[in-house]
């Protein structure tokens, strides 16, 4: 709110995005996109998924870099395309090899959906992919900016994205004091950005911005001195970068504490859980863990309390959540009667090499991995 006020402050009506985008002279509309071309052509990173035109590639890409860096990305992306070349092998597969090919990736809701929309369009659409964004929003898991992405990237349809990256860079560009927590507002970005489109390369086009997002236009310190259009950016021109996306709500990040517990019996082979199919991570391996260290400490009762010690302390983010799970450790004698907890649960006991085979989420694949290490 403060922020919107104060560019009230500025300006002396509030003026439309049409009306923003009109100010700009028809030349400068032209240049925005001609430039943003240009520029990428010359310093586009080298992407595995940039040197092929197979949809299904593009479509494994988007949906692996849905809130997932580049960098976290590429070995994932290497190991499934090897692992699943096509849609038909992907359609094939047992969701348990599915998860084990995208376990460290998280929201592994993503591998469900993938691979749901493989079977769907393996048997509803003879195995081949929708080639408009329309069409393809209505497979499992492709929501309105991969729909655009894949749609532009690997069949060239003139449609536009629309993310954080994309709203903070034509925010920017157009210098927009609209807040962007409006529905109205985004459903003008959205216009805006597909007006950039050319009408050959638009996958470039909306690429070139993803780009300009990732390697120049940064939330905070953008490297305007290196970008192609900031004599045109508006928020360059008046030096007020770090104000836009203008945001009416503060983003509030819910901070939670977590707990989890490594059993360990005498023969060093250690108690880990399957989760059930309908849960968050359902299919994937994890030590037993609990909301809260009393709910943990509750559950395993006084006696195996008085043997647990702290064995690390990871901090993780998930959506809006910032977690701090901190991970006990318990050695058991045997595995006797007085654990009785967790024959309630679903589980197995296996040694700590064992789980560097089985699918975890990826901070209790950090747990399994300081175990080994430990091991050592
Ligand atoms: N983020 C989402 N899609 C992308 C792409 N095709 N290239 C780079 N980053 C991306």
């Amino acid at each position: 709110m403060f922020s919107e006020l104060l560019f009230r402050g500025l300006a002396p009506r509030p003026t439309s995005l049409y009306d923003i985008f009109m100010s700009f002279t028809r030349c400068d509309r032209h240049l925005i996109p001609q430039k943003l071309l240009r520029w990428y052509s010359f310093h586009k990173r080298d992407l595995p998924w940039r040197r092929t035109d197979d949809p299904y590639k593009i479509w494994i890409s988007e949906i692996m870099l849905q809130q997932t860096q580049v960098a976290t990305v590429i070995p994932y992306y290497q190991r499934w395309t090897r692992h699943f070349p096509t849609l038909a092998s992907l359609a094939r597969a047992r969701s348990s090899e599915v998860l084990r090919y995208w376990a460290g990736l998280g929201y592994y809701r993503r591998a469900r959906m993938l691979h749901r929309a493989a079977i769907l369009i393996q048997k509803a659409l003879k195995g081949k992919i929708p080639r408009t964004a329309e069409a393809l929003r209505t497979l499992p898991g492709i929501g309105r900016y991969t729909a655009g992405a894949i749609a532009s990237i690997a069949f060239g349809e003139k449609t536009p994205v629309l993310d954080g990256n994309v709203i903070r860079i034509l925010t920017r560009i157009f210098g927009v004091k609209q807040s962007v927590d409006r529905p109205s507002t985004l459903d003008k970005l959205w216009e805006l950005a597909a007006s950039l489109l050319p009408e050959n390369a638009p996958g470039d086009m909306n690429q070139a911005l993803m780009e300009l997002g990732a390697t120049l236009c940064f939330p905070g310190n953008p490297k305007c001195p290196q970008c192609p259009v900031r004599t045109l950016c508006v928020a360059h021109k008046k030096k007020k970068e770090s104000f836009f996306p203008v945001r009416s709500k503060k983003e509030r990040y819910e901070k939670i504490k977590m707990a989890a517990l490594v059993l360990q019996d005498d023969k060093g082979k250690v108690w880990i859980e399957k989760q059930r199919e309908h849960d968050r991570w359902g299919g994937l391996w994890m030590f037993p863990f609990w909301e809260s260290k009393k709910g943990m400490f509750k559950e395993i009762g006084k006696d195996l309390r008085r043997r647990t010690t702290l064995l690390l302390t990871l901090r993780h983010a998930y959506t809006r959540y910032r977690i701090t799970l901190e991970v006990y450790k318990a050695q058991i004698p045997e595995r006797d009667g007085r654990f009785r907890s967790l024959k309630r649960r679903h589980g197995r006991w296996v040694s700590v090499r064992k789980t560097g085979s089985l699918a975890f989420p990826a901070p209790h694949r950090r747990i399994a991995a300081s175990l080994l290490a430990e091991n050592l």
